[in-house]
């Protein structure tokens, strides 16, 4: 089934130039870029983004990290697209990823781990409606579909 998964470059990724790579890995991949903006994170929106961290001591921390600098929020879809995502970017702390995850081949730290994903379709349903406004979602025919899953796949 298709399904939508809210990617975030963060603070860290930009200023480290990996938006294009990130942008490219999806790309390539065979998802389709739904929506894609430049935006400064609010302490409101974080807080209902990262609600479940609240009481986590890396709360404050992370809240600061994430406003540091503007971000690069981005709507992809695919079949099991927040499954697939989630591979493609790595486990959470850069050491650990696996090399060729963006994660694995681009970030050390834990906190500074260059992507946000979706976890789940439940938490990426929430997510698409505290970041995109529906007018920057986009549907457009991918011709390529075809080419990328069988017709069975795509139903
Ligand atoms: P992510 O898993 O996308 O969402 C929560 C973020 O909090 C995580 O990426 C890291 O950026 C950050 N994070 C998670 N665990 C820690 C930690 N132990 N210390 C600092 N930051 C963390």
């Amino acid at each position: 089934m298709m399904d939508r998964s809210v990617v975030i470059v963060k603070p860290d990724g930009l200023q480290r130039g990996v938006v294009g790579e990130i942008i490219h890995r999806l790309e390539r991949k065979g998802l389709r870029l739904c929506g894609v903006k430049m935006i400064a994170l609010s302490d409101a929106l974080l807080d209902e983004w990262y609600a479940h961290h609240k009481d986590k001591p890396f709360f404050p921390g992370l809240k600061s990290y994430m406003k540091s600098y503007p971000v690069v929020a981005m709507l992809w879809e695919g079949v099991d697209g927040v499954a697939t995502i989630r591979k493609i970017i790595g486990v959470t702390k850069g050491r650990d990823a696996e090399p060729g995850t963006v994660r694995g081949d681009f970030a050390m730290s834990q906190q500074y781990n260059l992507i946000h994903a979706s976890e789940n379709a439940e938490i990426a349903k929430r997510e698409i409606e505290l970041m995109f406004a529906e007018d920057e979602i986009f549907e457009w025919d991918k011709l390529d579909l075809k080419h990328i899953y069988t017709d069975e796949e795509l139903r």
